[in-house]
């Protein structure tokens, strides 16, 4: 589903490559989790699968279902399935989340060659999903994260994610900043949407989340490269050891 070949980035003006040589393919049903130092750059290879413009491809393909992925915008990346949910979320003053939902379904809808939902249809799907996710109606009426805790924006983006059902889900950090009991309720989200046609990409730095969502490959990022790859006896080493043993490695 996703192949990232020998990927290279840079800043736009910059000199020094951030990503130097990322290989990643990630099947249907798979779940992957990237771990790593702060700075490797985990963030940056998930706004590059997002489109964000400030980097340079220098060398490498990422193919997303066999298409060449950053020949498209990312209104059509999102089109062709694939959904990221930042570090850190953007607020939208001016736009009630409520409205954001339903324009994002209807806009994903369409590019499905689906019908948008009624009003009644789409209020009672959302009322559903928000519920599961202890999301409350009147967060719903304000602007788009505007003022949102940092809980409660990670929350808001998983029912985005539960709404949209995409093909390809890249989660950064989605665990930071969520208490016990948000944790646990994000993660069942994340599961709930786990299918064998379903690709996920997690981005996190503890343990824990990865004792909810259970990946079945993990990355160790380091300095811009995959420096190792393991099952998820993998994460409970690097709890223990840290990074130690694999940041060298990068050099
Ligand atoms: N706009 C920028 N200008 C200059 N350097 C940048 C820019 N964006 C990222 N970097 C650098 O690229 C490196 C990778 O950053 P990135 O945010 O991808 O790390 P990360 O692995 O997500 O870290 P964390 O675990 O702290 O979230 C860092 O050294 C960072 O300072
Ligand atoms: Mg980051």
């Amino acid at each position: 589903m996703l192949e990232i070949k020998n990927l290279h980035a840079r800043i736009a003006e910059d000199e020094a490559e951030i990503l130097r040589g990322i290989d990643l393919t990630v099947n249907p049903g798979e779940v992957h989790a990237v771990m790593g130092p702060n700075g490797s750059g985990k963030s940056t290879l998930s706004y590059i699968l997002a489109g964000k413009e400030d980097y340079e491809i220098t060398e490498g393909e990422i193919l997303f279902n066999g298409e060449n992925m950053l020949d498209m915008e990312p209104d059509e990346r999102a089109a062709a399935g694939m959904f990221l949910a930042f570090q850190y979320p953007i607020e939208i003053p001016g736009v009630a989340t409520m409205e954001f939902l339903k324009t994002a379904l209807n806009a994903q809808r369409k590019a499905r060659g689906e019908d948008p939902l009624s009003i009644p249809d789409f209020m009672k799907t959302v009322k559903a999903k928000a519920a599961d996710l202890n999301i409350s109606m009147d967060m719903l009426k304000r602007p788009l994260n505007v003022g949102f805790s940092g809980g409660e924006k990670k929350r808001s983006e998983i029912l985005q994610m539960s709404l949209l059902e995409p093909k390809l889900c890249v989660l950064d950090e989605t665990d930071s900043g969520l208490d016990i009991d948000a944790l646990r309720i994000v993660s069942e989200g994340v599961n709930k949407l786990r299918s064998p046609e379903r690709a996920m990409v997690v981005i996190t730095h503890y343990q824990r989340l990865l004792d909810h969502i259970v990946p079945d490959v993990v990355h160790v990022l380091s300095r811009g490269k995959i420096v190792k790859t393991g099952d998820k006896a993998l994460a409970l080493e690097l709890e223990k050891n840290g990074y130690a043993d694999y940041v060298d490695a990068a050099a």
